[in-house]
């Protein structure tokens, strides 16, 4: 390597970082979305990614079209958010919250839960089969919300490709289902529609965990593999404001790789499953 390059290398991640501060700062001045705090690596691959399939070569580039093209804007936010989910995902956080956090609901007459960050909704069908398993579903309202509008009007149809039923139905069974899992949906061709009764207690509605604020109190509240996107002072403040949506004694469920452990709120919770996350508040 020559002195020339060893120079040139630093300067050019010095010039990307100050283009990526210039595109997320001019996202959020202009359209509201804020991923100033999201985390830098997967940050730059996704932004790469966009800047390749517009047929641009630089961070700068990105931003100018962005800004003067709501259409481009629209293609950055699917590639910004990582939709990747499926119903009873990671199974063993199912059965615990059956096991733990069930009993404790049955003494609420009336409960509301929270799904943040629920992508394309099989989280929220997962839970609404439980709770109806467990006959707790008459007595719910689950708020499920998410920052990308294009996700949110899947999860309202509950319609998902067929292919994908094999995966849920093992998770079903590994999650303690007590019935069959095919009773929930109705296949026609390459989809399975699910039960429309599984979204009578549902409300999807668009809320950013960055730039929007708490619209209730919550009993339950579950954001599963969110935060990890997330730098650490971007996790701290969506950490304070479940923390202010939280009933007291709610119960925080996040994801595998998630942990309130380095947040402000750690006092505020104890754990109630360490594995699968679980958290309820108490004081
Ligand atoms: C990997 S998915 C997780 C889906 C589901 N919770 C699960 O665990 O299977 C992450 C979701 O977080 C959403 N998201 C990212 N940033 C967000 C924000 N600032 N506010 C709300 N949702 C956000 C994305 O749109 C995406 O649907």
């Amino acid at each position: 390597m020559t002195e020339a390059t060893q120079t040139a290398e630093p300067v050019k991640a010095e010039l990307e970082g100050i283009e990526i501060h210039l595109l997320t700062e001019g996202i959020y001045q202009h359209y509201g979305f804020d991923f100033r705090d999201y985390s830098l690596p997967s940050l730059k691959r996704r932004i790469w990614k966009r800047i390749y399939a517009e047929g641009l070569s630089t961070v700068s580039g990105l931003l100018e079209k962005v800004l003067h093209d709501p259409a481009c804007m629209e293609r950055l936010l699917l590639d910004l958010s990582v939709n990747t989910t499926a119903m009873f995902r990671d199974p063993t956080f199912y059965r615990a919250f059956r096991e733990k956090v069930v009993p404790m609901l049955r003494t609420y007459p009336f409960l509301r839960i929270w799904h943040a960050g629920c992508s394309t909704g099989e989280e929220v069908y997962s839970m609404a089969i439980l709770l109806q398993e467990e006959g707790l579903y008459e007595r719910c309202r689950i708020y499920a919300t998410d920052i990308n509008e294009a996700v949110l009007q899947r999860a309202k149809e509950g319609i998902f490709p067929i292919h994908t039923m094999k995966e849920n139905t093992s998770n079903y069974i590994a999650a303690g289902g007590h019935g069959t899992f095919s009773q929930y949906y109705v296949a026609k061709y390459d989809y399975a529609m699910f039960r429309e009764s599984l979204r009578d207690h549902v409300i999807f509605a668009q809320h950013n965990l960055v730039t929007d604020a708490s619209f209730n109190d919550f009993n339950v509240i579950i954001c599963r593999n969110v935060l990890i996107y997330f730098n650490s002072a971007l996790q701290n403040r969506v950490q304070k404001l479940f923390f202010e949506s939280m009933e007291m004694f709610g119960v925080l469920g996040l994801g595998k790789k998630e942990t309130i452990r380095y947040t402000g709120v750690v006092d505020s919770y104890e754990i109630l499953d360490a594995d699968e996350k679980l958290y309820r508040r108490i004081q």
